[in-house]
């Protein structure tokens, strides 16, 4: 086996990549449409499906030539079937398989989450069965990854995901999106101190809230009077010091809730032999940080990706595809999106 083209379009990345069981991922290119959604505070379907139309032929080209093979060094094509928005993944979807059908060569549908989840092992030796927190802006789950091609979710999300409420925090603060980055620079300013300790569900049972929290920042905001309802505009903007203040406090309520959950699955599964945390917000170093201490007080090694493979990505793809590759899941032209 040569190369594998990997494509991924769940969300508001039109991404692709091309990795090589000798050469690891050769390429890893992609549009992002923060730009695009910006406006809105928020992934708007419609206009995610449209971009990727209009890159995904680019992308894949550009991918290609960054890792200088052509399609004819193409064996196999690895692409995200879901879960993601429907009419994005169909983008990618429809892409691969005209791609496969043109060049006579098989496909592979790829779970996204348990990509994200795979994400860690790219470029680390990881023993398993490990834990990985994977958040994103569509997701927060916490699963047992067994094998490479066997995982298991133990915890989901009820409403909001992890990097929803950043957003929308965000939003509500006046920010502008996406608010992972911006509220960790805030929060760094103010040294990630809790100010208004925003109330963590505390529960003993293995699930993740996060629309609580928001809404209590909100009706904080409220009663401090520092947000209008009827305008919706949050009125203290050019006070920068409460505005951090804000951010940290909630920053160190996102942390404890992700520490309370791995501690409890630590308590609930003691054969894991790791943490790994994937995901667009494993990009906040903080997190990662806070989690690595965890990790430590439990004597359990802890790995996070690079950026590049945390926030959405199609090197993720090829290297799920691969596992599933060499496993025989190969999937044929009737390949559709997974049901979710
Ligand atoms: O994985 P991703 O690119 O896309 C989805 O699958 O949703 O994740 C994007 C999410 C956004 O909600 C963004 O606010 C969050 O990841 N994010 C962060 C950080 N960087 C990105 N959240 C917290 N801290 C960050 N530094
Ligand atoms: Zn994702």
């Amino acid at each position: 086996m040569r190369y594998i083209l990997g494509i991924e379009s769940s969300c508001d990345e039109t991404a692709a990549a091309v990795f090589s069981p000798k050469r690891g991922i050769c390429s890893n290119e992609l549009f992002s449409q923060i730009s695009l959604h910006a406006e809105y505070g928020g992934v708007m379907p419609e206009v995610a499906s449209r971009s990727h139309i209009q890159k995904i032929h680019h992308i894949v080209s550009q991918t290609l030539a960054k890792a200088q093979v052509t399609l004819d060094d193409i064996d196999y094509i690895a692409v995200t079937n879901g879960p993601g928005l429907p009419g994005s993944l169909l983008v990618g979807l429809c892409f691969a398989k005209s791609l496969a059908y043109a060049q006579q060569i098989p496909i592979i549908g790829v779970n996204h989450i348990h990509a994200h989840a795979l994400s860690p092992l790219i470029e680390n030796n990881i023993v398993f069965p490990y834990l990985c927190l994977t958040a994103s802006g569509g997701h927060t789950s916490l699963s047992l990854v067994h094998s490479f091609t066997h995982q298991e979710t133990i915890a989901t999300t009820r409403d909001d995901a992890a990097g929803e409420a950043f957003d929308k925090v965000a939003k509500l603060l006046n920010l502008g999106y996406p608010g992972g980055p911006v509220i960790e620079k805030l929060a760094q300013e103010q040294n990630f101190q809790d100010f208004f300790n925003y109330p963590r569900a505390r529960t003993q049972e293995l699930f993740f809230s996060f629309s609580g929290l928001k809404t209590a920042v909100l009706y904080h905001l409220i009663q401090e009077g520092w947000y209008n309802r009827q305008t919706k505009q949050f009125t203290q903007n050019e006070n920068q010091t409460l505005k951090a203040q804000i951010a940290s406090s909630f920053l160190v309520a996102v942390k404890d809730i992700f520490a309370s959950r791995i501690t409890l699955a630590l308590q609930q599964y003691p054969q894991i032999t790791s943490i790994a945390f994937a995901g667009g917000v494993a990009c906040n170093k903080f997190l990662k940080q806070e989690l690595q201490k965890l990790a430590n007080q439990y004597q359990r090694p802890f790995f996070a990706p690079r950026p590049a493979y945390c926030t959405d990505n199609a090197a993720m793809v090829a290297f799920a595809g691969y596992q599933k590759i060499i496993t025989g899941q190969i999937d044929n032209e009737t390949l559709d999106l997974i049901r979710w």
